[in-house]
């Protein structure tokens, strides 16, 4: 009869259907590793251990257990969750099962919000609460507001919004674990739920102060009668006309849809770093403040403003071809392009551009969006793009609708970070909640130099002072007069 090896017989007969097995050509050994919601848990490589090889470094720490290796998370979860779902290959969007396009079109900004931190679509009286809240918790602390005042004219909007935030932590010592006690946010939902609401219900008076500070105006106080994106418009553009100025509604509609866009987009850059930082049951505030200088990054959030300086720079139709031979060459960007997850479409820029058009109509026609069609089409024709999957993100347009609407660019990442809060809190919630709370902690794979003995400072080899081999010469502004000798 004949010997059936493992290879010979059908998988079905020796294994559960529902797993793969791991066979470690280093010592024979194999593993059956259960696959679940299409996921296999990374930590059960540990269980491979071999002995060293021959000359093989120490630092690999082989016997210890096989380790993962994914910079940058390319196919990596760091979480389960409910809240939101992407498919990449269809362009497919949704929050809490209800697709963008949806909710862009029969939603709020505010009862998005509250649906990916709740769960659930708000009753009528949960919703009135919810805004009420929301809207009664827009003041900032007047010394708050002094610091902020203090800082530069000309600060970036969102230096300032993150340096608000940060400092926030230490406004509201009721709500900062490091004095109540580690497990405030486990155990307290109530608290959880107020810290939630005073965030939201500051991000917009923060963004506002932002970019009065830029424009050298005095802050506008909110007003709890408007809606949020109305008050935010009132916040930035009210003058010294009685208190009965009112932001055009159609714009604060644009706005709103924007926002319902920009709420949440699952484990984006900015939003597991606020699941990182939140791991180690920091305050919100910090949390946040962490988060949106993840976002402020020109590859992440800051991508809206890029884009409005690649088109400026491009300037006309004319320059399309030679500007997209500069990126296949690689020295340029196609900023607005490209997605980690999205290899179809990305389904929020079809949304936007429509409102695109609703704000073309009350602002006028943005003269840079001919640039922006025709880069679009021409990139969407070529090969080099359409190989590699790039198309225009919710980036492309957005920079375009917030340019006609008069924003200055370097406030579009703010535009964008306000709805995001959202998803961050809907995130860092869903982390405390679970029960399943532990501190992010990624492994490493050591590939530096080995163990060496100190050397004595006289007995080091001197190298060029250059950027290349260290610190270099940091030019100083020294004035001449200082150099004149006594
Ligand atoms: C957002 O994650 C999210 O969900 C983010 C976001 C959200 O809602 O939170 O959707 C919001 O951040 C949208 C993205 C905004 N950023 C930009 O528009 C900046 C330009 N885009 C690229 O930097 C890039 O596409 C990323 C960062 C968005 C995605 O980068 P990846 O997934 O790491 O892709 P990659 O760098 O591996 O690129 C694969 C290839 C490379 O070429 P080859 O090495 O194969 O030759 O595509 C090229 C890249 O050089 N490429 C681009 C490009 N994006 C990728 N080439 C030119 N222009 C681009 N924009």
């Amino acid at each position: 009869m004949a010997i059936m090896t493992a290879s010979a017989v059908p998988t079905s007969v020796l294994k559960p259907k529902n797993s793969i097995t791991v066979i470690d050509n280093r010592t024979g050994k194999s593993i059956d590793i259960e696959i679940t919601d299409n996921s296999i848990p990374a930590t059960a490589f540990s269980q491979l251990k071999a002995p060293y090889a021959d000359g093989e470094r120490p630092e690999n720490d082989t016997p210890y257990g096989l380790r993962v290796l994914d910079p940058s998370f390319i196919n990596t979860a760091m979480i389960q969750s409910e809240i939101t779902y992407i498919d990449g290959n269809k362009g497919f969007l949704m929050h809490r099962g209800y697709p963008i396009e949806q909710l862009a079109e029969k939603s709020s900004y505010l009862e998005t919000a509250y649906l990916l931190i709740y769960g659930e679509l708000p009753g009528k009286s949960q919703l009135d609460l919810w805004s009420w809240e929301i809207m009664h918790h827009t003041f900032v602390a007047d010394d708050l507001q002094q610091m902020i005042r203090q800082m530069r004219y000309d600060s970036h909007p969102m230096s300032v919004f993150i340096s608000a935030f940060a400092a926030m932590s230490a406004f509201a010592p009721e709500a900062n674990p490091a004095l109540q006690g580690s497990d405030l946010y486990i155990m307290n939902k109530p608290l959880m739920n107020k810290q939630i609401v005073r965030i939201l219900g500051k991000a917009t008076t923060v963004a506002a102060m932002a970019y009065r500070i830029r424009i050298n105006r005095p802050f506008t106080p909110p007003r709890s009668d408007l809606s949020y994106t109305e008050n935010l418009l009132y916040m930035m553009d009210h003058m010294a006309e009685p208190n009965s100025y009112r932001p055009d509604p159609r714009l604060a509609k644009a706005l709103d849809i924007l926002f319902i866009l920009h709420a949440d987009h699952e484990m984006n850059c900015s939003t597991s770093t606020m699941v990182h930082v939140g791991s180690s049951l920091v305050d919100p505030y910090s949390c946040v403040a962490a988060a949106s200088a993840a976002l402020y990054g020109p590859l992440h959030g800051g991508a809206n403003e890029a884009v409005i300086r690649m088109l400026a720079k491009i300037g006309s139709v004319e320059n399309v071809p030679d500007f997209l031979q500069r990126v296949k060459e690689k020295k340029e960007l196609l900023f607005g392009f490209g997605h980690r997850v999205y290899r179809e479409t990305d389904p929020r820029s079809k949304v936007i551009r429509e409102v695109a058009d609703m704000v073309f109509d009350v602002c006028g026609r943005e003269p840079l969006i001919e640039v922006a069609i025709a880069l679009k089409d021409a990139a969407l024709k070529d090969e080099y793009f359409t190989s590699r999957k790039l198309f225009p993100n919710v980036d492309y347009w957005s920079g375009l609708i917030y340019k006609a609407m008069g924003f200055p660019l370097d406030f579009f990442p703010v535009l964008f970070v306000v709805p995001r809060l959202a998803g961050y809190l809907a995130h860092w919630k869903q982390q405390l909640d679970s029960g399943k709370n532990k501190i992010s902690r990624p492994r490493q794979v050591y590939i530096g130099k080995g163990r060496r003995d100190y050397i004595p400072v006289d007995a080091r080899e001197e190298r060029p002072i250059t950027a290349q081999n260290g610190l270099n010469a940091i030019p100083h502004y020294i004035s001449k007069r200082r150099l004149t000798k006594i």
